[in-house]
């Protein structure tokens, strides 16, 4: 039996070579700094993406926290897709953790619209004011269908933000898919932006961990709050040996994860049900769970019963992904079992 676990690409195993590496890694303690795979995978993704420093954090919530607070003071605000992860689904932490107010703008179409951005933004100088001093954008954008945005599209909305005084934060959590996608390179998102995080146990099938990059002061800053939320951890080259190899070998193969979700997309639609179309494909598939099935989670569970695992993503909505664990054997056999359940 094929893999079938295509709930998200965060289910990945590390691969042979990520669990050798980790067992041989050289190690210190990095709250002192003192370890040097650590310092090694910051160095790399510092000089990958044209950042002057880059600190490893334990997941992408707590890169895109310590973004946050590194850029904005108590009672700022922030704007950030109402369909993004900082939005939906990263616990409010930017109100209850970093005390900034969060805007929710237009991205339906996976970048804000400027027409939202310019309604949200309040500038400095009124004392009823939060004063928006960031804007967040995600790329590729998850709920968006894992959208990728162009570089010069993406390049607009910041050069949009910076116009109006903001810092730009980018949800890298799947740039690579977006660079993979384009054939172009991740510099040519990170000079449009001040800070990135990139997660490295996505699709580049790391265990844990994410990348934070941007200026040296904001990763001097970064490192302390880092510490202020507990992600200062000890001998973490183990999970920088990992990362390495991630960061390094596991971008080139993200282009098979689009094709097996283009072609997931085209059976699973002929299959019977409504697959939502998106300009550009990435690794992700949303569909309809009706009409049969009005409630997603009572085909997620029907799907279970046959060993498929898919992900509910909302009233009546689904979302399957794909990644280095599965392959077009496993598209096919997915597919078939979707259909056979549609009827
Ligand atoms: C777009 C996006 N950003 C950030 C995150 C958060 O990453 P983590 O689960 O490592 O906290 C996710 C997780 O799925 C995501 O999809």
């Amino acid at each position: 039996m094929p893999n079938l676990d295509f709930r998200s690409d965060t289910v990945t195993q590390p691969t042979a070579g990520m669990r050798e590496a980790m067992a041989k890694a050289a190690v210190g303690d990095d709250v002192y700094g003192d370890d040097p795979t650590m310092n090694e995978l910051q160095d790399y993704a510092a000089e990958l993406t044209g950042m002057e420093g880059a600190l490893y954090v334990c997941s992408g919530t707590m890169g895109n926290l310590v973004s946050v607070m590194s850029h904005c003071s108590r009672g700022d605000g922030a704007l950030m897709g109402v369909n993004s992860h900082t939005w939906k689904n990263e616990a409010g932490n930017a109100a209850f953790i970093a005390g900034v107010m969060p805007f929710p703008v237009d991205d339906a179409s996976g970048l804000p619209t400027e027409e939202s951005v310019m309604s949200s933004y309040q500038p400095a100088g009124n004392v009823h004011h939060a004063h928006t001093t960031l804007m967040i954008l995600e790329n590729t954008h998850n709920s968006a269908g894992g959208l990728p945005a162009p570089a010069d599209q993406f390049g607009r909305s910041a050069a949009l933000a910076h116009e109006l005084g903001m810092k730009v934060h980018a949800d890298g959590a799947r740039i690579f898919d977006a660079v993979a996608f384009f054939g172009n390179d991740i510099k040519d998102y990170t000079r449009h932006v001040d800070s990135i995080q990139i997660c490295l146990s996505k699709g580049l099938g790391a265990p844990m961990g994410s990348i934070v990059c941007g200026g040296g002061d904001f990763i001097g800053r970064a490192r302390r709050y880092r510490k202020a939320v507990g992600g200062g951890q000890r001998q973490s080259g183990i999970a920088a040996a990992a990362g390495l190899i991630a960061l390094r070998d596991m971008r080139g193969r993200l282009t098979e994860d689009h094709k097996n979700a283009a072609l997931l997309a085209s059976l699973v639609g002929n299959a019977g049900f409504e697959v939502e179309p998106v300009p550009r494909r990435t690794n992700m598939v949303y569909f309809k769970s009706g009409p049969r099935f009005a409630d997603a989670p009572a085909l997620v569970s029907r799907c279970l019963d046959r060993g498929l695992m898919i992900g509910a993503a909302g009233p009546g909505r689904i979302r399957m992904v794909t990644h280095l664990g599965l392959d077009e054997n496993s598209v096919r056999k997915a597919a078939e079992i979707l259909k056979d359940i549609h009827g």
